[in-house]
């Protein structure tokens, strides 16, 4: 029979005054090297966000030592002053507690509040890395196996290795992949994205100093996952400008929009072109009619399709027009499709789709 050593309810014992009294020195001590520290150590902020993104991560060190000091020191308190008195039988049990609605209000209370506070102090710096209005320079960086390419508005080629950033210009990163995941991290900018093929993530970056900084592939991709580095490079103003005059960006500034009508389209082979369209294409498009949609429209009758007189852009169904958006890609109220770049496909590559397409419209 278990025999009960009954105490009055309120008797906390006799140290437990002084023992909160420790907690609170211990845990204010704490968040005061958690607060000051340059937590976490060894990883150099760059740039926004890494401030914000640091002050979260000691906010939530900061808590997190106040509850291991508070569970922990009471816990082993408690143990010492209830422990089982020596001439007690071995079976004794402590005091069974039932019915606390105060004590049970606070411990609800207490971690809703916190997880609430957390929260919204997290979102918020969520929506800042989101918020890409009234950014200076947009980017996209492509993984492959087992590299990185980037691609600058005004630059006919894409970039392969470094990337360069201009110091203090809010910057916007569309990340995405050409063959496998892969990941997109920059540890002293502490921003880490999937690249993902078919899907474009995003996230802006301010770098705030010129320095030489990590760019890691962050998914396990392939056998050369641990060597696919890079560096990204953030320049002075002046230093970019010319880095970027050096990688043609100076005589590309009036091209562009056309690309795609660059695309010689008389060689194009409909059977090459089918091949690829199951390989590249068909994940995402139908053969059928427009309406047969996978992730973009169906795409059989493209070029006669009486419902459909233009293309998504609202240009005519033409095959240089069909070949402008596979090289441009597109983005719109029905969806976004990458780039050839991104896609992988070289301009004899569209030739042979384009040839196809206007073969599924014939029959
Ligand atoms: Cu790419 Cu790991």
């Amino acid at each position: 029979m278990a025999q009960r050593v009954v105490r009055p309810k309120t008797n906390l014992g006799p140290g437990f005054w002084p023992i909160t009294v420790l907690i609170v020195v211990v845990s204010a001590i704490m968040v005061y090297f958690t607060e000051t520290s340059d937590w976490p150590i060894g990883l150099v902020p760059a740039g926004d966000p890494a401030g914000s993104i640091d002050a979260l991560f000691r906010f939530l060190g900061s808590v997190a030592a106040c509850i291991f000091n508070i569970v922990v020191i009471y816990t082993i308190y408690f143990a010492i002053v209830f422990r089982r008195p020596k001439n007690a039988p071995p079976n004794t049990i402590g005091v069974q507690i039932h019915d606390a609605p105060v004590l049970e209000f606070w411990w609800t209370a207490i971690p809703t509040i916190l997880v609430v506070i957390l929260s919204i102090y997290s979102v918020k710096i969520w929506h800042d890395l989101q918020n890409t209005q009234g950014d200076v320079l947009t980017v996209e960086a492509i993984g492959y196996q087992f590299g990185f390419q980037y691609r600058y508005p005004k630059l006919a080629n894409p970039v392969s290795g470094d990337m360069h950033l201009p110091v203090n210009t809010p910057t916007t990163i569309h990340v995405t992949s050409r063959d496998v995941i892969h990941g997109f991290w920059l540890p002293e900018f502490r921003m880490k994205a999937d690249m993902v093929p078919g899907l474009i993530n995003t996230y802006r970056i301010t770098p705030n100093r010129v320095g030489t900084y990590r760019i890691i592939c962050s998914e396990f991709c392939g056998i050369a996952h641990s060597q696919m580095r890079a560096r990204l490079i953030v320049d002075s103003q002046q230093d970019f400008a010319k880095w970027f005059a050096g990688q043609g960006g100076a005589q590309a500034a009036g091209g562009g929009g056309a690309a795609g009508a660059a695309v010689a389209l008389s060689s194009g082979s409909a059977s090459a072109g089918q091949a690829l369209f199951g390989q590249k294409c068909s994940m995402c498009h139908s053969v059928g009619g427009f309406d047969q949609k996978i992730v973009g429209p169906g795409l059989g009758h493209i070029f006669n399709d009486p419902a459909h007189p233009k293309l998504v852009n609202n240009t005519a169904p033409t095959p240089q027009d069909v070949a402008a958006i596979i090289h441009n890609g597109y983005s719109g109220d029905i969806g976004t499709m990458p780039s050839a770049q991104v896609n992988g496909l070289s301009n004899t590559d569209i030739a042979n789709l384009v040839a196809y397409l206007v073969s599924l419209s014939k029959k």
